[in-house]
C-alpha cells in the first residue's frame, strides 16, 4: 500500500539546513565568498548608521553577519534555527577575533517561545523544562524575548532576512509569522531588508509555472508542497525547499505584517556581480520595508 508523502515542515527544512553537505556550502561561502556587491550597496543605503542595533535573521555559517562586522557594523544580533549551521558562524567568529556578535539559537517564526520549542526538538526527555543556567542556549533565548517584552516593546533598529531564507519557511501562514516577529522585535521607523526569488522573472519562468499552475489544477503537482510556488529539489548543495512568489504576493504579506513596502529590485538592476557570487546564488529581487 503505497502511504501519502508528508507535507514539507520547518523540521524538514531545519534538517536539510543541518545535513553536513549544506553545512559545508554555507560554511565555505561564510569564509569565502563574504557579502555581495548588491547587499553590501543596500546595506549601506538602508543601514547607515553603523553602530544601530541590527537583526540578522536566517543567519546561517555567518557569510552575512560577518560581512557587516567587517564594513563597520558594530551592534549585531544574528539567529538561525539549524545549530549546526550556527555554530560554523560562533566558530567563524572566533576563528576571525570577533566576539562582539551576539548569535542565538532561534526560530524566526516564534521568537518569544522558541528556545522551548527548539530544546524539545533537541531534547525529548526535558521538554518541558525551563532552559538550564549552564546551557549556553538559554541566554540566547532571553535576548529576543526581552526585545519584545521591553517598556518600549521593541528594540532593533533594523533586521535583515537576506538569501532568501525568509521564502524557505514553509507556509504563508509561517511566513507571515516571521514577518510579524520581526515587526514585533524592531522599533516604528526601522528597515528590513529580504531577498526573493521571482516567479516572473523571465518569459520562460512564467511559462514554467503556468505549467505548474495546470498540475495543481489537476492534482498532479509533487504532494509535499504546501502552496502554489514552492518548489522542493535535490542538488549537490543538499535539499532546498524555496517558495517563489510573485510580486503581488509579497506586497499583500508585507501589508498585513505591519511593514511598508519601499523598495524592491532586481539584483542585476543593483550591481554586477562576480562570477563566484552567481554561481553560488541565481537571480534574486531584492526587497526593503519599514516598520510601521
Ligand atoms: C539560504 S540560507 C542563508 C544563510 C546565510 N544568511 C547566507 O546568506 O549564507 C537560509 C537560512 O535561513 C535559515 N532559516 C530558515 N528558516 C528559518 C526559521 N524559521 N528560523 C530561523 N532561521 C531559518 C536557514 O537555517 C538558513 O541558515
Amino acid at each position: 500500500m503505497s502511504s501519502v508523502p508528508a507535507k514539507i515542515s520547518a523540521a524538514t527544512v531545519r534538517a536539510d539546513f543541518n545535513d553536513p553537505i549544506a553545512v559545508v556550502h554555507y560554511a565555505r561561502a561564510a569564509h569565502f565568498l563574504g557579502l555581495w556587491e548588491s547587499e553590501r550597496i543596500l546595506i549601506e543605503r538602508f543601514f547607515p548608521d553603523k553602530s544601530a542595533p541590527l537583526l540578522e535573521a536566517g543567519c546561517g555559517a555567518g557569510r552575512v553577519t560577518l560581512g557587516l562586522w567587517h564594513l563597520g557594523y558594530r551592534n549585531l544580533t544574528a539567529f538561525d534555527f539549524a545549530e549546526e549551521l550556527l555554530d560554523q558562524a560562533r566558530q567563524l567568529a572566533t576563528d576571525q577575533g570577533v566576539t562582539a556578535i551576539r548569535f542565538l539559537h532561534a526560530d524566526a517564526t516564534n521568537l518569544a517561545e522558541n528556545c522551548h520549542v527548539i530544546r524539545d526538538n533537541a531534547s525529548s526527555t526535558r521538554s518541558s523544562e525551563p532552559p538550564q543556567a549552564e546551557d549556553p542556549r538559554s541566554n540566547d533565548c532571553h535576548v529576543l524575548r526581552d526585545n519584545r517584552t521591553s517598556p518600549t516593546g521593541s528594540d532593533f533598529a533594523g533586521a535583515l532576512f537576506l538569501f532568501n531564507g525568509l521564502m524557505q519557511i514553509p507556509g504563508r501562514e509561517n511566513r507571515r509569522a516571521a514577518l510579524r516577529e520581526l515587526h514585533a522585535v524592531c522599533r516604528p521607523g526601522a528597515p528590513l531588508l529580504f531577498t526573493t526569488h521571482d516567479r516572473d522573472v523571465s518569459p520562460t519562468e512564467r511559462a514554467l509555472w503556468r505549467l505548474e499552475k495546470l498540475r495543481w489544477e489537476n492534482g498532479t503537482h509533487d504532494s509535499r508542497l504546501i502552496d502554489f510556488g514552492d518548489r522542493y529539489f535535490e542538488d549537490e548543495t543538499g535539499r532546498t525547499f524555496m517558495h517563489l512568489p510573485d510580486r503581488a504576493e509579497i506586497l499583500d504579506d508585507l501589508a498585513s505584517t505591519g511593514w511598508i513596502h519601499t523598495f524592491d529590485s532586481l539584483r542585476r538592476d543593483i550591481a554586477k556581480e562576480s562570477r563566484a557570487v552567481r554561481d553560488f546564488s541565481d537571480e534574486c529581487r531584492f526587497w526593503s520595508a519599514t516598520r510601521a
